[in-house]
């Protein structure tokens, strides 16, 4: 079973409930599920569309108390609350706009965990890490660094580099990294691959070994081209 996320970053409003319509619609993809992380102004509307559905709902991220004076941050617990299942933690977009540390990152997933959420913990080196032969070393890190201790989680790794760039690495360099992380995880952890999926290079992508499923960043915002990734997963039956 492959996971395939969307997020949808800082986009979307409240028409935005029908591209979670026509995922409802278009029924589920064997094999796939399927996980729309949308702003938090729209998680509680999209959770009711989706309500009963193959389409699970999720967040972007979360602060590490349950409640508190935390002037616009919001707890994994709200989250929950709003039907939110999952939800994403240390994408670099935060790890590098906000200065989040793997430290926080880890008590962004464990406060997930504490709410009955799965998180996504973010990884992935940046381009000059990857150009001084430091991707192995700042995966590692951050694996040691950002996994909660224990319970179940997600991993995604994004090269920051591919990030909206349309620049993906080659199926050579996610297999060398997958393979590094998984080797890393309790067996059976998903690690799903993030940076630039499209349909055109989903297939291949997703059919590298060690690869669970796939983030998808400005892809999920059209209901077709998140279908086809979707289809694109080794055994997919849509
Ligand atoms: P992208 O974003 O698919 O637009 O590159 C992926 C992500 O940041 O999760």
């Amino acid at each position: 079973m492959q996971l395939i996320v969307g997020n949808w970053k800082m986009h979307g409003r409240l028409a935005s409930v029908a591209i979670v319509e026509a995922l409802v619609r278009a029924g589920p993809v064997e094999g796939v599920e399927l996980l729309v992380c949308p702003p938090a102004t729209l998680v509680a509307r999209l959770a009711e569309a989706a309500r009963g559905s193959h389409v699970a709902i999720g967040a972007q991220d979360c602060h590490p108390a349950p409640e508190g004076p935390f002037t616009g941050d919001i707890a994994a617990e709200m989250l929950a609350d709003a039907g939110a299942t999952h939800v994403i933690v240390g994408h670099s977009e935060r790890r590098i706009g906000h200065a989040e540390t793997d430290a926080l990152v880890r008590d962004k997933a464990s406060a997930a965990q504490r709410a009955g959420l799965v998180p996504i913990v973010c990884i992935g080196e940046t381009l000059a890490e990857r150009e001084a032969g430091e991707t192995l070393s700042v995966v590692a890190r951050q694996l040691a660094g950002s996994l909660p201790e224990t319970g179940r989680f997600v991993v995604a790794y994004e090269p920051v580099w591919a990030i909206g760039t349309g620049r993906t690495p080659t199926p050579e360099q996610v297999a060398e990294v997958h393979a590094f992380v998984a080797a890393r995880l309790p067996e059976g952890t998903p690690v799903l691959y993030g940076g630039s999926v499209k349909p055109e290079n989903a297939r291949g992508l997703l059919a590298v070994p060690h690869v669970g499923g796939a983030l998808v960043g400005g892809a999920s915002l059209t209901p077709r081209d998140f279908l086809a990734i979707a289809a694109a997963a080794p055994g997919a039956i849509a």
